[in-house]
């Protein structure tokens, strides 16, 4: 079997085009423009490319973006006071704070203080209790994009197995709660667990989100299951040079797999989309008006 490839960078440019016409509505029918406050400490340079690439997207599809770019110095006082400026400014939707932040700014801490409603990246605390409970929240944005690409390709996943690799608080975690939310049997499997192979090979829907370049193989995988690739890693290619690769090895898996996300061109583009899209919920809660529909879950 060859796996069908599943086109995040196609179906990101769908989810972009949906929030572009309701940008368009929110600024004709009721006079708001959604916009999407991004605050980068440091230098990073990935940070960095990442925050360029979401300031850029957020203006094609006609949203305000509102760049913060603070020293690496910055005291944990100054950008509490940045985030309660922000909590407070109207023309703020939603909000982002760049992670990882330098070592002396305490994550949980700064997160915890946006305001949950603006809490486009749904990692406030509130947001991943209102998700665990089942209850109305803004969701993560890559496990958000992991989903409806899986609805999209299955239609309903109730019923089916579904093995999430990897259990960080930004993906694994509330990718779990979403599958969960869809009926899926869920388990969070990670470096640790005892005989992964076996564990992934029960699996009908496969998340790769370790952090391990090309760890998951074509031979732990369930024939005709779905891969979902999240994984972005960089690795020295043999004849020089370097090449982006996921948390599953492609060629193997691609065997084997009924579907599969590839990387580049997968997962990845989705994040922003959604980043956007919930922007888009976030501003719509905010004025009481009726949420789009696709979206969100
Ligand atoms: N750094 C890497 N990924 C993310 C993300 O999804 N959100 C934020 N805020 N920082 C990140």
């Amino acid at each position: 079997m060859t796996a069908k490839v599943i086109d995040g960078k196609a179906f990101a440019a769908t989810v972009r085009e949906k929030v572009a016409a309701h940008v368009t509505r929110l600024k004709e029918e009721h006079g708001i423009t959604p916009g999407l406050a991004v605050v980068l400490v440091g230098e990073d340079p990935a940070s960095q490319v990442y925050v360029r690439s979401k300031g850029k997207q957020t203006v094609e599809v006609g949203m305000e973006s509102l760049e913060f770019k603070r020293d690496t110095d910055i005291t944990e006082a100054e950008l509490l006071a940045l985030i309660d400026q922000l909590n407070d400014d109207p023309k703020v939707h939603g909000i982002l704070v760049q992670l990882p932040l330098p070592a002396h700014l305490d994550s949980d801490l700064v997160i915890n203080a946006i305001d949950p409603a603006k809490d486009v990246d749904g990692f406030h605390i509130s947001n991943v209790g209102l998700l665990g409970t089942g209850q109305k929240s803004m969701v993560p944005c890559t496990p958000l994009g992991c989903l409806m690409m899986l609805r999209d390709h299955h239609g309903s996943l109730s019923g089916l197995n579904a093995v999430v690799v990897g259990r960080s608080n930004i993906v694994g975690k509330p990718m779990a709660q979403l599958l969960l939310g869809d009926s899926c049997t869920v388990t969070i499997a990670h470096s640790r667990t005892k005989d992964l192979p076996a564990v992934v090979r029960q699996a009908d829907i496969v998340v790769a989100a370790v952090g391990r370049p090309e760890m998951v193989i074509g031979d732990w995988i369930k024939p005709g299951a779905t891969v979902v690739d999240v994984g972005i890693n960089r690795i020295e290619k043999p004849e020089g040079g370097t090449r982006l690769v996921g948390d599953a090895d492609y060629a193997s898996c691609a065997q084997v797999a009924g579907a599969i996300t590839p990387v580049p061109g997968g997962v990845g583009p989705m994040t922003i989309a959604c980043l956007l899209a919930n922007t888009i919920t976030a501003c719509c809660r905010a004025n009481n008006l009726p949420e789009p529909e696709g979206l969100t879950v």
